[in-house]
């Protein structure tokens, strides 16, 4: 929620950049962590949906683990105080000198997503005189209806060791003696908004554990992963994801061995609600069928909706006025108008959304683009030569 202090305050600053309401980020920190401890689950922060120094900082301060997906990943996490014992590494290409990096630093787990990386992991951590913790990613084949470009889940992706595979991976971990398996791991697909997805993956990893167990192997861990999608449609702070409703599935469905943790490695739902993109209109253009918002901000700062044709709110904030105490759009009088927002990059797919309903806008106008505190600032690129993204933040 914008006040009048905040969007003058903007006015006064250089344009694009992210800006983090650090009051809403520790709420949903605070919403998950009572929720994680009711059922005494572990959560790691998956680094990857936003590795903001502060936002780290702020994560690590709640005592979440972190779940990395590449060595500078696994370097961020302990240089910002993630223990090092809280530490997971997932990934399909982890490298050489990624692994031994994360040997050296003594992480909690891989998750080893192929039997060939089991092997590289044991020989390299034989050559080191250690051991190396190690979850096995499963594919388990269930379809987390979500943007198939975000589906991990399912047989045809790269990610994890497919069920018909697991004799032989079985095998390996007989024969590998620097290896200790820990657990088992999972990763279906992010912005998961149906619960329903979450009861299919219990049932599977019941059965796959079960068949680990049956194997003669100990399986301590059993890590589910993320996915937990936000409400991309009402982007305040009281829409933060129910983490108790979804943690409820997992108490309900999955079957707990009394020696058995569960870990879960959340990214979006830690992080989504928190920032904002703001960029001012550079010109108003007046087609013969359109009218094209031109921001200074396109898909070098929030590819979102160029890759996934994902929906974030587009808000003019210079256009609010004061309803009782907060401020709302659409000043009295004022005729609302239909706009395709775009951004200055040369791609024609450089457009944050068609036809959306603004009130008449100006240049110099303040639009925000809601609810972009995971993968984006992350994922802002150089193209065109573009200057690094700023942040901003509510104190
Ligand atoms: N664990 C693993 C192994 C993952 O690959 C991911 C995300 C997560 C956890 C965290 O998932 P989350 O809780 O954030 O859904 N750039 C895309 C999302 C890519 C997700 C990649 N993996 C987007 O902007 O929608």
């Amino acid at each position: 929620m914008f006040t009048q202090d905040i969007t003058s305050r903007f006015g006064q600053l250089e344009t694009p950049f992210y800006y983090y309401d650090l009051d809403v980020l520790r709420n949903t920190l605070q919403a998950c962590q009572s929720a994680a401890q009711k059922y005494g689950y572990h959560v790691h922060y998956a680094m990857k949906a936003n590795f903001n120094p502060k936002v780290l900082q702020t994560i690590q301060s709640y005592g979440f683990g972190a779940d990395c997906v590449s060595g500078n990943e696994v370097k961020a996490a302990i240089e910002y105080g993630f223990g090092k014992d809280k530490v997971v590494f997932a990934g399909v290409g982890k490298s050489d000198r990624e692994i031994n990096a994360a040997l050296d630093a003594d992480i909690f787990c891989f998750n080893v997503e192929s039997q060939q990386e089991l092997l590289v992991i044991n020989d390299l951590a034989g050559a080191k005189g250690k051991t190396a913790n190690v979850a096995i990613r499963i594919n388990p084949n269930v379809d987390a209806h979500t943007h198939h470009y975000i589906t991990t889940g399912l047989e045809e992706n790269k990610f994890g060791v497919n069920v018909w595979q697991l004799p032989d991976v079985a095998d390996t971990l007989r024969n590998c003696k620097n290896l200790n398996l820990l657990g088992i791991h999972f990763h279906i697909g992010s912005q998961i908004t149906d619960l329903e997805t979450f009861k299919t993956l219990c049932t599977r990893v019941n059965e796959l554990s079960e068949w680990f167990e049956q194997k003669g192997f100990n399986i301590k861990v059993l890590n589910v992963g993320g996915g937990l999608g936000v409400n991309y449609y009402s982007p305040d702070q009281d829409n933060i994801a129910n983490f108790e409703a979804y943690f409820k599935v997992f108490a309900d469905f999955l079957n707990v061995k009394p020696n058995q943790e569960v870990h879960f490695e959340l990214g979006r739902a830690l992080v989504a609600q928190s920032a904002s993109l703001i960029a001012r209109v550079l010109y108003v253009k007046n087609g013969l069928k359109k009218n094209f918002l031109i921001l200074d901000a396109g898909m070098t700062e929030l590819i979102r909706p160029m890759l996934y044709q994902a929906y974030h709110q587009i808000e003019n904030i210079s256009r609010l006025s004061v309803v009782g105490s907060q401020l709302s759009e659409e000043k009295e009088g004022q005729q609302p108008t239909q706009y395709d927002v775009v951004g200055p990059i040369c791609e024609s797919t450089d457009c944050f959304r068609k036809d959306v309903e603004l009130p008449e806008s100006f240049r110099g106008d303040l639009i925000a683009v809601r609810t972009a505190g995971a993968y984006g600032e992350v994922m802002a690129s150089h193209y065109n030569l573009r200057d690094q993204v700023e942040s901003v933040y509510s104190e």
